[in-house]
């Protein structure tokens, strides 16, 4: 079984080539190219593809794929929303993807952020480093006795439920399908959540339902002095709404590890690049907005876990066993 493997980097091929040997039958090219109109071509002579992220999957590429006679799309990620499901399906190709890899990274991840807007580390690190030892600018909040709104709790939005038990914040939450007899965090509707939390973390996944959940209405019923955190898909949040509640301040600060225009830089170094795009630089212009780029996955554990998944996926596929990590809508 022949994988060519979009997009790799150094880290990708590590961990994946530490594994491969104990599966013997499946190989893997890894190529740096990523995964668009123009690469899909690449697959030729493939039995299957792997994507990230990042990748293209749209209904083009699905054709070409299909033309190319790939079967299988080996999703190295928990996220699918940048795979058109009806053409894959339309064309028999069978889309697996990784659900549950690491949830701690992302959700250890996403309160890094918030505690990194709250407490402007990132700012007092480079005034350290330039032998200004003073306070100004610097002032955060206690999370302590604070209030917790989590979107979406899945895997990783109850991880962070529980890391914002342990800091001792009172934790409520949105989802369209609560979880039953959880006693650290309390039910509430988006209504309540956006009335009453201090601190917002984003973790449901990007759908038609989701897709700018975060926009000036919503944003208007939130508290001020709010903390917004997204780490689950850049999508979620209007940016131009998001912009202007920065500017009205509305949010005593943001932490982005994911943004609406992500897809054409994400994982590139662009230092040396004029950007055509502004947003970017806009959001990192105000004091209280902390970015990072897509990274809430990138642990140890986390690409350990991915690899072995990935592989066993395209082993049940090879064998025609049940294929359960298959996402199907
Ligand atoms: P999950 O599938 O375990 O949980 C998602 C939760 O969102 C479910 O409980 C679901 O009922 C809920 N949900 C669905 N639609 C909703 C809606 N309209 N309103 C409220 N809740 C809704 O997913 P998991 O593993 O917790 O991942 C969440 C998201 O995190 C992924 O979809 C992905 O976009 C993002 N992610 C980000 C990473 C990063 O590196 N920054 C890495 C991995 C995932």
């Amino acid at each position: 079984m022949k994988i060519l493997f979009y997009g790799a980097k150094n880290y990708d091929e590590q961990f994946f080539l530490k594994l491969l040997p104990e599966y013997p039958g499946i190989t893997f090219q890894f190529i740096e190219a990523n995964l668009c109109p123009e690469t899909a071509s690449l697959s030729l002579g493939y039995d299957g593809i792997c994507a990230f992220v990042n990748a293209d999957l749209g209904t083009k590429v699905i054709e070409v794929l299909s033309v190319n006679s790939v079967k299988l799309i080996l999703m190295r990620c928990a996220g699918y929303n940048n795979v058109d499901l009806t053409a894959a399906r339309r064309h028999n190709i069978k889309v697996l993807r990784v659900p549950g890899y690491s949830p701690e990274a992302v959700a250890e991840h996403a309160m890094a952020l918030a505690l990194t807007a709250n407490r402007h580390t990132h700012k007092a690190y480079i005034k350290c480093r330039e032998n200004n030892f003073a306070l100004n600018g610097l002032m955060g909040v206690n999370f302590y006795q604070k209030t917790a709104g989590i979107i979406g709790t899945g895997k990783i939005g109850l991880a962070m439920a529980r890391i914002c038990r342990g800091f001792g914040m009172n934790v409520i939450a949105y989802d369209l399908y609560p979880n039953k007899g959880l006693d650290f965090l309390t039910y509430v509707s988006l209504d309540e959540l956006l009335a009453d939390s201090d601190l917002i973390s984003l973790h449901c996944p990007l759908t038609e339902q989701t897709h700018h959940i975060i926009r000036q209405e919503t944003i208007d019923k939130m508290k001020d002095g709010v903390i917004l955190v997204n780490t689950s898909r850049g999508g979620l949040i209007k940016t131009g709404d998001l912009i202007n509640g920065i500017r009205d301040h509305k949010f005593f600060a943001v932490g982005l590890d994911v943004y609406e225009e992500e897809t054409d830089f994400v994982y590139e170094d662009m230092s040396e690049r004029i950007l055509q795009s502004s947003t970017i630089q806009r959001l990192l212009s105000f004091p209280n907005v902390t970015m990072t780029s897509h990274q809430g996955f990138f642990t140890e554990e986390a690409l350990t876990n991915i690899a072995e998944t990935t592989i066993q996926n395209a082993q049940a596929f090879m064998n025609g066993e049940e294929l359960k990590n298959e996402v199907t809508s």
